[in-house]
């Protein structure tokens, strides 16, 4: 379904008390944030695996902290779109609201949302290795210390986070919205069977179908700063 004729009556034909959105990398593209799956398997011109894995860090620990320190400097270059701010209005407006991103970026945060589990780790925090203590990224680590910080980012192999937390909202929501994720990435993808089994209502955004397409109720193919204002109006009045 296209943006035209995307009138799904949501708030006439529902009275949704539990709304969960999932969002992914095509929700801050509009902003200037890359998405993944365009760049042929390169970040910035780096291997995902130099970058985005434990393997990378313990080979070149100094790679991996300069890479997340031009990806925190980029945060300063962007700023939330109209789909983020649509979604701090929609948690301002409902009783129980959750959003869960894929994102590390602040973007959801700087439009003002509260209540966020960032599944894949956050570019502006850190972790200690050793105590496993994570605190905000203030200023730049010591190439001293570059072995015993690491970014607070879920590499690949790694435990994504919130798990039961998200395990329990997604599997009580009565609507669970998909916004700008390939869903090629598990357990994010996976999401949606536990609104399914709960028969949440399900509407994925997206500029074009994914591989889990046909499992919502709704597809909408556009780019989420018109898309998402839209449904969140719809989901508002
Ligand atoms: P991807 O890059 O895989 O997918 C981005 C999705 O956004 C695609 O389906 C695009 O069609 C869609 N898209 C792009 N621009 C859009 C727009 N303006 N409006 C609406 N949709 C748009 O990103 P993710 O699905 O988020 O993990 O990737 C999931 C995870 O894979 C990431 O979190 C990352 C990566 O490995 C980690 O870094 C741990």
């Amino acid at each position: 379904m296209g943006i035209q004729n995307m009138n799904l009556d949501l708030k006439q034909k529902y009275n949704f008390k539990n709304i969960v959105v999932l969002t992914g990398a095509g929700i801050s593209a509009e902003s200037g944030i890359k998405t993944f799956r365009d760049q042929n398997g390169l970040w910035e011109g780096h291997n995902i695996t130099d970058v985005a894995s434990p393997f990378g860090f313990e080979k070149n620990p100094s790679l991996v902290h300069e890479f997340y320190n031009l990806r925190r400097e980029q945060l300063f270059e962007v700023s939330p779109n109209p789909a983020h701010l649509a979604l701090e209005k929609l948690e301002r407006n409902c009783d129980s609201f959750h959003l869960i991103t894929q994102n590390v970026d602040d973007l959801h945060e700087r439009a003002g949302s509260k209540k966020i589990y960032h599944m894949h780790g956050e570019l502006r925090k850190i972790k200690n290795i050793q105590t496993g203590e994570v605190k905000y990224f203030e200023e730049q680590v010591p190439p001293k210390d570059y072995i015993l910080w690491r970014p607070d980012i879920v590499w690949f192999g790694e435990q994504v986070k919130y798990m039961d937390e998200i395990i329990s909202c997604t599997s009580s929501c009565d609507l669970f919205i998909c916004i700008g994720t390939s869903n090629n990435v598990y357990p994010a993808a996976g999401l949606v069977h536990n609104a399914k089994k709960n028969s949440a209502v399900c509407i994925e955004l997206n500029l074009e179908e994914t591989q889990l397409s046909s499992l919502y109720d709704h597809n909408i193919y556009g780019a989420a700063s018109e898309v998402v204002p839209k449904i969140v109006a719809q989901l508002t009045v």
